[in-house]
């Protein structure tokens, strides 16, 4: 970029073209020059800052990596004061309304849209890799009856790495190809498996005739029939759902994929840490909640009352909100073209009638708008799910089957990126330093008091 001076209208000052930052250590009067890099700065040029020559030298402090970019990604990208989401660069709108589940899980692993060849092999791939061990089945049926979906998934997918030794070779490019494969074809078996095992049924074996969404439907719901014939439109809705899900960035349990695969364990394992990450309320939990304030506004005429306990910060509108998205969710507004659709088929659910009525007042209301707060991809999903048949339980199960063709673009991306470290964050440590041990008949009996607060590390004995 030409070194000339220039004003910025927008920063109203002036300044130069050049794209580093100039930093003056007030605490030594020392200046320096750091480069930015596509709009960010390496925290590591902060090291060199130092008071002393023994100072360890200045590190970010970002608890929450609120404002730090933990990786250069091209999977997916999200504009949140537009309302912008895209797969490759491909608008999430054109994706749902064109392509399907496996042709997307296609495209985010593999950067590019396949062909029609390419496609026909992926899903034969898919489909011809959806049964899993027999040793599986029982390592299910190991779990109570009433065990969390959640925590069977998260078990049996950390599991398949036993069955699959060779996947911890992660440089060899077949491996990596087949461990994807095996996880996307499998993960809605473990998930079917561990919803009958709740209900007691039979587990129902995957069906090769049917589409990626309706094998699934088969596994879940079958009973007698020979042959399971899911409904299209419920097959394409749960399409449609899977699209919206299958990526969303540095979420929270990427994150925890990438971090728990940057020690380059197999990627089952990863895989499992990121099951892990979204079995937490404040991710993957959110369309219960939305359920639950649905049934406790209970009519319209309450609405009025409940808007303004949320002003008053009594509680919460679920599913409204977003860290990133101030704007409409994209992906709210193609599932709520759905639910209509969806109900079509299992008859309309009077809580729809609730949904849209509470949005629509909200977003008429200051209190709303000042804030940014539109619904988010949570407040139709859990409708379509409930209309599924499904209980509450299985909707962040719903959730981690798309997201899993996510997760493993996003770890092949991760392995295959030559700044990949294992990923060791820095702490400000905050404890006692260089105490002389004390023999345990020297040692004051302290006692923490019931709030934790100013705790002690020390084991009342008379407790024991
Ligand atoms: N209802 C009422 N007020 C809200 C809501 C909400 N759902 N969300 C945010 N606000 C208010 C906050 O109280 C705050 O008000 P203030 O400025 O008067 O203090 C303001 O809006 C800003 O909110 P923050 O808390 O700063 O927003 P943040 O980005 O931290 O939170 C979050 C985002 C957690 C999603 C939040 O909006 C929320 O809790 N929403 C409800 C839960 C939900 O639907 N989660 C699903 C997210 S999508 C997903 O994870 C797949």
């Amino acid at each position: 970029m030409a070194e000339e001076q220039r004003h910025r209208e927008d920063g109203g000052g002036v300044a130069t073209a050049k794209e580093t930052l100039s930093v003056t250590d007030n605490r030594t009067g020392e200046s320096y020059e750091v480069e930015v890099d596509d709009g960010t700065v390496r925290a590591m040029a902060f090291r060199q800052m130092k008071v002393s020559d023994d100072d360890f030298g200045l590190m970010a402090y970002d608890p929450a990596f609120t404002n730090t970019a933990s990786c250069r990604s091209s999977v997916c990208f999200i504009d949140g004061e537009a309302g912008v989401l895209e797969y490759r660069g491909y608008p999430i709108e054109q994706l749902c309304e064109q392509s399907n589940y496996l042709e997307v899980a296609y495209l985010l692993i593999y950067g590019e849209l396949p062909t029609r060849d390419q496609l026909d092999e992926w899903v034969f791939e898919i489909t011809h890799h959806t049964y899993v061990h027999e040793n599986i089945k029982k390592f299910v049926e190991g779990f109570r009856y009433d065990a969390h979906p959640m925590g069977m998934l998260l078990a049996t997918v950390g599991a398949l790495s036993t069955f699959y030794p060779a996947a911890n070779r992660i440089d060899d490019p077949e491996e990596r190809h087949m461990a994807g494969v095996r996880m996307i074809a499998k993960v809605p078996t473990l998930a079917a498996f561990a919803y009958r095992h709740n209900l007691g049924l039979p587990y129902v074996y995957p069906d090769n005739d049917l589409s990626y969404p309706g094998n699934f439907l088969s596994m879940m719901f079958k009973m007698t029939e020979v042959k399971y014939q899911p409904d299209p439109r419920l097959e394409r809705a749960l399409d449609v759902l899977w699209i919206l899900h299958a990526d969303h960035e540095q979420n929270c349990s990427t994150n925890a994929v990438r971090g728990v695969g940057s020690s380059r364990v197999d990627p089952y394992s990863a895989v499992a840490a990121g099951v892990a990450a979204l079995y937490g309320p404040l991710h993957g939990g959110a369309n219960e909640a939305v359920l639950r304030m649905l049934d406790r506004i209970e009519s319209a005429d309450n609405i009025p009352a409940f808007l303004e306990g949320v002003k008053k910060k009594d509680e919460k509108l679920m599913g409204f909100g977003h860290r990133v998205y101030k704007n409409y969710d994209p992906r709210a507004r193609i599932i709520k073209k759905h639910v209509d659709e969806v109900f079509e088929v299992t008859g309309r659910n009077p809580k729809l009638d609730i949904a849209v009525e509470l949005e629509k007042r909200a977003l008429d209301d200051d209190y709303f708008v000042e804030r940014k707060l539109y619904p988010n991809v949570d407040f139709y999903s859990g409708l379509i799910y409930e209309a599924l048949g499904l209980p509450t339980d299985m909707f962040t199960v719903m959730f981690a089957i798309p997201r899993t063709s996510g997760w493993i673009a996003q770890w092949l991306e991760m392995v295959q990126d030559t700044e990949t470290k294992i990923a060791r964050p820095r702490q400000i440590y905050t404890g006692e330093r260089e105490r002389d041990f004390q023999p345990i008949e020297e040692r004051e009996q302290r006692v923490d008091p019931p709030t934790g607060e100013a705790a002690t590390s020390t084991i009342d004995p008379t407790k024991r």
